[in-house]
């Protein structure tokens, strides 16, 4: 698509990002590595670009940046998950027996009241599911947790499998431990981990894994301002069902970034897929019509590989086949930086193609700037639509949003460099842009209404001086 008139793109579908065929998108489902390729499934309604009854599109990859349609895996159709407001909602995926068997909830209103039930479906192929006979598997919550009661996260520990819930408990989020031998017999165990009355209303999609010896509990809270998505580090007690949180982290700050669910790769690497967009993207909440008026609504993160930091949080990257698919454009080798003035705009020459890279290394330890960071606009404006600053006044991170004079979104997250040199990376797919800070010890994730304009991504400093100590510019297309 383009605007003849000026002669640039118009098409916002990234290019790495996955996107569906068509229509609406949202959380991904069942992340795994069987028959040698990675299987994502993902919350789509394949009849409008806005929610509606849930399907499970489906789709496979070899490395995270290029994908394969498949047929659409589960649709709603049985009394228990055939819905006009509700469906097939989501899910695990495990390997049983050489069988990819996923485990969903039927979601449906029966007298008007929410009924939330978990089910099973086997494929022999990996494509075409069969819902299992005698479904549902788990019928009703335990005493406490309110109907909500959905998205179960499954996994195999010893000689068991183990399954958790997300819920509310008291108007509090909550997520619960089932344990089974067959996948079709649930017990339940315990409360695993609940709000301290700060972290939401209800936790939606959780997901769990253990790594360096500590157990990993993520979730998506409703109900906290910008989707902070949450997790915790910490220990399991499979046979109380407790969960002992020693750290707790956001997985992303952006504003675009929800419902994060992991995979284990075959490198035995664990990697998380998040949906790039959020509820406020329903064209009835905010309407960022654009994207609908093209048919399509919705995309996945990049996929992140997760490791443990010496501080104990969670680090980011992306996927290494990024970096295997990348041209450089642009180098600046440290012997020929240059330092920025105040209110002084450098900008940074990009590929045309709009799917590129940018790493930017400050060398904050030496001058005496304020604020130092980048911004970005859109191809039909100069204005800024995203500017990521690191503010040395506030010992903080900045990410500001500005759709229109109405429309702005400012976060703050504090934080103290580790390091002489701030290092911003970022990963900009057409109308995407993930930053990475640090090596991952920050991530967020936003997406805009518009294409990035290829010539509109600006390093800047405020209030006195900065070095770029580094800059490197990669065609990622
Ligand atoms: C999270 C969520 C899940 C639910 C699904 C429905 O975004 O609300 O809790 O299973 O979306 O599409």
């Amino acid at each position: 698509m383009v605007d003849s008139e000026n002669s640039i793109t118009t098409d916002l579908r990234p290019r790495l990002h996955f996107t569906a065929p068509e229509n609406w998108i949202n959380d991904p489902n069942g992340l795994i590595y069987y028959g040698g390729v990675y299987h994502l499934f993902y919350q789509h309604n394949p009849k409008a670009t806005h929610w509606g009854p849930m399907h499970w599109g489906h789709a496979t990859t070899t490395d995270g940046l290029h994908f394969i349609h498949q047929p659409i895996a589960l649709a709603p159709s049985q009394a228990y998950d055939a819905d006009t407001e509700g469906g097939c909602f989501s899910g695990t995926a495990v390997e049983d027996a050489g069988l990819l068997k996923v485990v969903y909830t039927g979601s449906t209103y029966q007298d008007g009241h929410l009924r939330q039930v978990q089910c099973l479906a086997t494929s022999a192929d990996g494509v075409h599911f069969d819902k299992y006979d005698r479904n549902p598997v788990l019928e009703g919550q335990p005493p406490g947790c309110t109907e909500h009661f959905r998205d179960p996260k499954v996994w195999r520990h010893e000689d068991a499998w183990y399954m958790l819930l997300g819920t509310q408990i008291d108007d509090q989020g909550a997520v619960v431990l089932y344990k089974s031998a067959h996948l079709t017999d649930w017990v339940y165990i315990g409360i695993a981990a609940q709000s301290d009355g700060s972290q939401g209303s209800m936790w939606e999609c959780p997901d769990f894994f253990s790594m360096d010896g500590k157990d990993v509990l993520m979730f998506s809270p409703i109900g906290l301002p910008d989707r902070q998505t949450t997790y915790l580090i910490g220990h399991l007690d499979y046979t109380s069902g407790a969960f002992t949180a020693e750290i707790t982290g956001q997985v992303d700050y952006g504003l675009d970034f929800y419902a994060p669910q992991t995979l284990e790769d075959s490198a035995g690497r664990r990697v998380v897929v998040a949906w790039m967009n959020g509820w406020d993207w329903m064209p009835w909440f905010r309407g960022y019509g654009p994207v609908q008026a093209q048919g399509w609504c919705g995309c996945m993160s990049l996929p992140r590989v997760l490791t443990l930091g010496a501080d104990k949080h969670l680090r980011f990257a992306p996927v290494e086949t990024l970096r295997a698919n990348r041209k450089p454009v642009l180098t600046v080798d440290p012997a020929m930086t240059r330092t920025l003035v105040p209110n002084e705009l450098c900008s940074v020459p990009a590929p045309t193609m709009g799917t590129f890279e940018v790493v930017v290394s400050y060398a904050i330890g030496q001058g005496d700037a304020q604020e130092v960071g980048l911004r970005l606009s859109l191809a039909d404006s100069a204005d800024p639509v995203l500017i990521f600053a690191f503010s040395t006044t506030l010992q903080a991170l900045q990410l500001l949003r500005v759709h229109s004079e109405t429309d702005r979104v400012l976060r703050t997250i504090p934080y103290v460099p580790t390091d002489v040199h701030l290092t911003f990376r970022l990963v900009i797919d057409v109308s995407t842009v993930e930053l990475f800070v640090d090596d991952g010890v920050v991530t967020m994730s936003c997406v805009l209404p518009g294409v990035v304009n290829r010539h509109a991504v600006d390093l800047y400093s405020v209030g006195g001086r900065v070095t770029v100590a580094s800059l490197e510019v990669y065609d990622l297309a």
